[in-house]
């Protein structure tokens, strides 16, 4: 008799649960911040890991179950067959070629579209009532590919979108108010990079509106230049970039705390990136993103966000912007 067998007496067979999977696809920078946050959070007690490269799974695998008594002890496998990620409840796409110096995310749209391609189809096929959350860039119009490679309804896939341009525009405000990035509301809507918008005319605090005080916030005659702060948000992966190659943290952590409020129903609001026609007036089958209520449906519901006229023309524009670019796309 084996040393388990001579220690424990089984009661029952063991059940095989997979209600809180989460495959996430990728193990780069990005996709191993996700994986991390996740499991040190105690998000999930069950982690897949897919990606095409079998050493870099392999090392991921060892090093992360190695971490495992620190942990709570999770379920962590890694495999570069879709079948091992069967029956995950959420799925997150962080794979696929990030920007050099000096590119922007717009850049890398035919080479990620072409590498969603190997990679909806199959995660579907194992997990078809799966949420899917794309993380990788240009996070709009790939969320778009997704949701027309899966074949899913709309309210199960969304992208990470400005999730964390949010939390930078949160903390920006956070730094010179002097109060936490919990305390400031505040939203960045539209697309995940250089056309995002600031909805300066919400930034509040205890819902005092900032722009019920400084009326000219946001705009190029404040006196305070408050309006250098989106200028910060759009350049802030430009920086991070030049600085040390690549961003991970953030996103990891944005992506964590979005399968947080998906995996326990808790129906917080944030900024992800959504089917956006009929919405302020947008006519495109885009995805930009929105103030929206998540839980285990995935997306529950859009916020009838109030959004002034120039906040709306520029959301407008976003939505032609990726329209223009999905027009182009070999799909
Ligand atoms: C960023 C990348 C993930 O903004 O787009 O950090």
């Amino acid at each position: 008799m084996s040393v388990k067998d001579s220690l424990f007496v089984p009661v029952g067979e063991p059940i095989e649960k997979t209600s809180n999977r989460v495959t996430v696809v990728g193990t780069g920078a990005v996709g191993m911040a996700t994986v991390v946050s996740l499991l040190m959070q105690g998000i999930t007690n069950d982690v897949v890991l897919i990606d095409v490269m079998e050493d870099k799974l392999k090392g991921e695998l060892m090093d992360l179950q190695h971490g495992a008594l620190f942990l709570k002890n999770p379920k962590i496998s890694a495999s570069k067959d879709y079948a091992d990620s069967a029956g995950s409840k959420v799925c997150i796409i962080t794979a696929g070629a990030r920007q050099q110096e000096g590119e922007s995310r717009l850049d890398l749209v035919q080479r990620n579209t072409d590498i969603l391609k190997h990679i909806v189809p199959p995660l579907v096929q194992y997990s078809p009532d799966t949420i899917l959350m794309i993380v990788s860039n240009p996070c709009d119009i790939l969320t778009y590919v997704a949701w027309k490679l899966s074949g899913l309804p709309v309210n199960r896939v969304f992208g990470s979108g400005t999730n964390l341009d949010t939390s930078r525009f949160r903390f920006l405000i956070s730094q010179r108010l002097g109060c936490s990035s919990s305390s400031v509301h505040g939203w960045i809507i539209g697309e995940h990079g250089d056309t995002s918008v600031p909805v300066w005319s919400g930034v509040n605090v205890a819902g005092v509106r900032l722009k019920d005080i400084q009326p000219k916030m946001g705009t190029d005659d404040d006196p305070e230049g408050w309006k250098k702060l989106h200028a910060d948000v759009i350049n802030a992966a430009y920086e991070i970039i030049k600085l040390k190659g690549y961003t991970n943290w953030a996103i990891g952590l944005s992506a964590a705390s979005l399968t947080n409020t998906i995996l326990k129903n808790l129906h917080n609001v944030h900024a992800v990136s959504v089917l956006v026609q009929g919405h302020h007036g947008i006519t495109e089958e885009v995805y930009l993103s929105l103030p929206a209520i998540l839980g285990d449906t995935g997306v529950v519901s859009i916020v009838k966000q109030t959004l002034n006229p120039d906040e709306q023309a520029s959301l407008q524009k976003s939505a032609k912007a990726m329209a223009a670019v999905q027009a182009d796309l070999k799909l």
